[in-house]
């Protein structure tokens, strides 16, 4: 049976694990754009295609006919999971999707050394097209005539104009869940790459972004990059006789499903501990995947300048960094995971006594540990060098009352929470310092009044009703 509506992306909402006797157990997938999908799309009929990203993953495909996981009797939605040769997928997944497109959007390199584009790149930009050339061919076999596919992220930028090119009469959707570059900085991609990036977004009839900002660098891309024809008012681009249309859906939090969740008694019993464990102390809290973006390491240098700067705070405050895995595969982001680790063995070393830890990390995943946290914290620090939106900022003042938010101007939530949250420049460690200082000595109406605004404005547009708005955006 063919299908009306379709999404793709690269990670799909369950992944498998294999175990040495061969068995195969399924477990929910993790990350912003998974999580919040999967809820949205609970008792839909909508047709989910994504990548296997592991052994496990490729186990079960194997096991279902034509990849359709639940035809194979996994309780997954609708989804078909792609078998793409590991070689290939590690190319486009690892070295193009997470160490080229996501750097350049998120502006990591130091460019003194990187990027180097060379005939290593040329192999690994093959297999990204490659990549890209199974998502669309997967597609084109599972729509329904006039189908709507909704294509998401940074992985399957050359998917749309692919899939149109084999099917003219599906309607197709490009959502970029990150930031976008500036010309400047996007131009760093050879002008081939950067120009079959762009058109690839623009085979697509409606192209959607988090952010004014995000989708504003596109069109700027789109017109010295390509050329292109844009419409800043109507938001429309026109290259090679196609109009594409670019709109801005901030994707937020459903509320009511994420205080249910942190209600549930395995978040109970992890505050209790964390009570255990810090006392009657104030609570500055962080929650990120161990990302290069995130800016963890500045983070920790502005906690210990704060400490150094207001020792009338020792002994009354602590630092619970959650930093989950992510991304492992690259070395930078074992190497990030070390760095991140080494200062906040400084910072114990230089301030914790007998009676006092001043600082808790964790670089394991537990989310219902995550979920107290923001139920405790007198302090919310999201500092990221740049990200598309971050739901963490938006997740805290849903399960707190009274918590403060420190937040990165460069996170695309700070479009929409900056007016009730203190703002910093991520690069600014002095400045974040400073602001954790504000942050712990506001006082208690002000703080409720600013979270009770950032609730509602975290909660705006739900993730059913952002997946509502994408399709509506292909009628
Ligand atoms: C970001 C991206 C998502 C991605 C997630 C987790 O939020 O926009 O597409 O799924 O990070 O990253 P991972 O590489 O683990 O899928």
């Amino acid at each position: 049976m063919s299908s009306d509506v379709l999404i793709a992306s690269n990670r799909g909402p369950v992944s498998f694990s294999l175990s040495d006797d061969g068995t195969l157990t399924m477990r929910r997938g993790g990350g912003g754009l998974v999580s919040g999908l999967s809820e949205a799309l609970k008792g839909s009929d909508l047709l989910w295609v994504c990548a296997a990203l592991s052994d496990g993953d490729r186990g079960a495909v194997r096991l279902a006919p034509g990849g359709r996981l639940d035809q194979a009797g996994h309780d997954a939605g609708r989804l078909r999971m792609l078998d793409i040769p590991p070689a290939t997928f590690h190319r486009a997944y690892n070295a193009v999707a997470n160490s080229t497109l996501w750097f350049v959007n998120h502006l990591l390199y130091n460019t003194p050394t990187a990027p180097r584009f060379d005939a290593r790149f040329r192999r690994e930009w093959a297999s990204y097209q490659e990549y890209n050339g199974a998502f669309a061919l997967a597609l084109a076999e599972e729509a329904a005539h006039g189908a709507k596919v909704m294509i998401q992220d940074y992985h399957l930028t050359l998917a749309p104009a692919m899939l149109r090119a084999v099917r003219p009469d599906v309607r197709i959707s490009h959502f970029s869940h990150t930031p976008w570059a500036p010309p400047e900085y996007f131009s760093l991609l050879p002008d081939d790459v950067a120009a079959e990036v762009l058109s690839g977004i623009l085979g697509a009839d409606h192209a959607g972004f988090l952010t004014y900002r995000w989708a504003d660098a596109f069109m700027d891309c789109c017109a010295a990059i390509l050329g292109a024809r844009v419409d800043r008012a109507a938001r429309t681009v026109t290259h090679r006789g196609r109009t594409t249309r670019v709109g801005v859906h901030g994707l937020g939090v459903d509320g009511d499903a994420l205080r249910a969740r942190a209600s549930e008694p395995d978040v109970e019993a992890r505050i209790t501990a964390l009570k255990q464990q810090v006392g009657d102390r104030r609570l500055i809290v962080r929650v990120d995947r161990t990302e290069l973006s995130k800016n963890i390491v500045r983070g920790l240098m502005a906690y210990r300048e704060f400490l150094a700067e207001h020792p009338e705070w020792h002994g009354k405050v602590v630092h619970l960094a959650f930093a989950y895995p992510s991304r492992h595969d690259l070395p930078e982001y074992r190497e990030y995971t070390a760095a991140v680790q080494r200062c906040a063995k400084e910072i114990e070393d230089t301030y914790a006594t007998e009676e006092w830890d001043p600082l808790i990390l964790s670089v394991y995943d537990d989310y219902p540990r995550s979920l107290a946290a923001y139920r405790l914290a007198d302090v919310l620090l999201v500092n990221p060098i740049r990200d598309g939106m971050n739901l963490v900022a938006k997740e805290g003042p849903i399960l707190s009352s009274r918590c403060a938010l420190v937040l990165s101007r460069e996170a695309g939530a700070a479009a929409e929470l900056g007016a009730d949250a203190l703002l910093v420049n991520p690069f600014d460690i002095s400045g974040t310092a400073a602001a954790l200082h504000e942050a712990l000595v506001m006082p208690e109406d002000e703080r409720a009044e600013r979270c009770a605004r950032l609730r509602i404005a975290a909660a705006a547009l739900p993730p059913r009703q952002w997946l509502a708005e994408q399709i509506a955006a292909l009628s």
